[in-house]
Order: structure tokens, then C-alpha cells, then sequence
């Protein structure tokens, strides 16, 4: 069974919560319940920190474990050259996903450390982008 990792980055433990203007009102573990159950033959694990190091260990390890991995590095996406460069010599393909329109926000989001290294970049689609993330890497 293919194994991918999905990777949240700051603040996105409080989906559902935080700015549901912006982000929605569902929870990522509640989502996660429904993805899994769109892509019985794939095996998601899911990791969320608030901290840039943990990013980058957890990237380093997903090489040996994962087949992918699916990256919302949340603002470290605007400000992580240190991520970057751990993304340049990840052997295993990464799909950045944002929930919000990064493009159509504030300046200061509308550069990303992480779209030069992704294999295809998904903004502005809600929840919805990582399924599509997802249904993208199985197909891989
Ligand atoms: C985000 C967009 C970032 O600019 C922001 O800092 C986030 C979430 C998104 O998913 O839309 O925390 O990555």
C-alpha cells in the first residue's frame, strides 16, 4: 500500500477554529476521517507541528518510511530557507498545498519557499486541495 504524509505547519492545529472566514469550520482531524475513507488504498499519516525543526525532521525521516509527502508549511512557507533546502535533496515528490488563495492575500504571503521544489502546487481550494494533493500522488 503506498504510504503518504501529510505535513502541517504552524497554527493549522486550530483549523475549524482559527479565522473560519479564511480556513473554514471543519477540523483537520475530522477531514482526515473522510480522506481516508476517499483512498482505502493508500496509507495517510498525518503530522502537524507549530515548530520550523520539527518540519525538517520529520521531512529528513519521510524518505525512508513514505512514498510522498503532502506539505502545508503554513507562514514557514512565506519565511523558511531552512526548509527549502531540506526539500531541494528530498528524494521523494512533495505536493504544497495551501487552504487559502496565497496569490490573492497579503504581499508577504505571495512568495513560497517550497512551490520551487513541489511537484505540483494546490492554493485556494479549501479542505478540498489535499484530497486533490492526494488523488494526484496515487496516481503517481
Ligand atoms: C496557509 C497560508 C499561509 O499564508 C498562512 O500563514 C497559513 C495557512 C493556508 O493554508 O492557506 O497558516 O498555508
Amino acid at each position: 500500500m503506498k504510504k503518504i504524509l501529510i505535513i502541517n505547519g504552524p497554527n493549522l492545529n486550530l483549523l475549524g477554529k482559527r479565522e473560519p472566514e479564511i480556513y473554514g469550520n471543519v477540523s483537520f482531524e475530522d477531514f482526515l476521517i473522510e480522506l481516508r475513507q476517499k483512498f482505502p488504498n493508500i496509507d495517510i499519516s498525518y503530522y502537524q507541528t507549530n515548530h520550523e525543526g520539527n518540519i525538517i525532521d520529520k521531512l529528513q525521516e519521510a524518505a525512508d518510511s513514505f512514498e510522498a509527502v503532502v506539505l502545508n508549511a503554513a507562514a514557514y512557507t512565506h519565511t523558511s530557507i531552512a526548509i527549502s533546502d531540506t526539500l531541494k535533496i528530498l528524494k521523494i515528490p512533495v505536493v504544497e498545498v495551501h487552504i487559502s488563495d496565497i496569490s490573492q492575500r497579503e504581499e508577504y504571503r505571495k512568495f513560497s519557499f517550497v512551490s520551487d521544489h513541489a511537484a505540483l502546487v494546490i492554493m485556494g481550494e479549501g479542505l478540498a486541495g489535499y484530497t486533490k494533493a492526494i488523488s494526484y500522488l496515487s496516481k503517481l
